[in-house]
């Protein structure tokens, strides 16, 4: 059975967090759904909002099940959307969705390889699970094409106790900070979380 604190205290090592979403992505989608799962909607929302982006391609890190990707696919039905996540069983469930182009199992701290740049690159519920912030900028970079967007979500205590805007400003000649949303609400039907624990989504901008 998933042991849903670690959620909050973090999972472990590169093994654990796969093998953690591994197990859970059968019950994920309806689990989130309980929980009243509330970035991947938000996320969009604050994409269209600050930014007039019409993506051609789209490259959604630590896809999961495919939750952001399905609200990518209604706003933008054309795009291709490539997807990337450890966890195989949660591709498998994402790949049946029909909702990406193209599904690779690849941990976001390592480059991955595409013919092409995208225009955007997410990264939603996931920036708890990033170990090594300058390996996840950098395949970022790789990937993304100039004046590419990134969006990402962040957990504020997280944000708080790594000092997460010293890390951003780090990259700032390669990604201008462009808009840091309110705290927004993450799992509000969760116990763990509610309005305790909430998170930052941010755009960032490619020069
Ligand atoms: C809370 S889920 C979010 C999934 C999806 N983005 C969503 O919004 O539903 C976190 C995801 O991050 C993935 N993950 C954790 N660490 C990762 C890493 N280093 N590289 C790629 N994916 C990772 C997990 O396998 C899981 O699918």
């Amino acid at each position: 059975m998933t042991n849903f604190k670690s959620l909050v205290s973090g999972v472990g090592s590169l093994n654990k967090t796969t093998k953690y979403y591994d197990d859970w992505s059968e019950n994920y989608d309806a689990t989130l759904k309980l929980w009243n799962y509330q970035a991947p909607k938000k996320s969009i929302k604050f994409l269209k909002e600050t930014t007039n982006v019409k993506p051609k391609n789209i490259l959604d890190l630590a896809c999961g099940t495919g939750l952001f990707g399905a609200e990518l696919k209604k706003v933008f039905p054309k795009s291709h959307i490539y997807g990337s996540d450890i966890s195989k069983k949660s591709l498998k469930i994402s790949s049946g969705k029909k909702i990406y182009t193209k599904l690779q199992i690849k941990n976001f701290e390592q480059v991955h390889h595409y013919k092409i740049k995208f225009d955007l690159i997410s990264l939603i519920g996931s920036m708890t699970y990033c170990k090594n912030f300058d390996k996840l900028f950098t395949n970022i970079n790789k990937n993304i094409k100039e004046k590419g967007f990134v969006v990402f979500t962040h957990r504020i205590d997280l944000w708080e106790r790594q000092d997460f805007l010293s890390i951003l400003k780090k990259h700032q000649k390669t990604f201008k900070i462009t808009k840091v949303s309110r705290p927004v609400n993450y799992l509000p039907f969760n116990n763990d979380f509610k309005n305790k624990i909430k998170i930052k989504i941010v755009l960032l901008q490619k020069y």
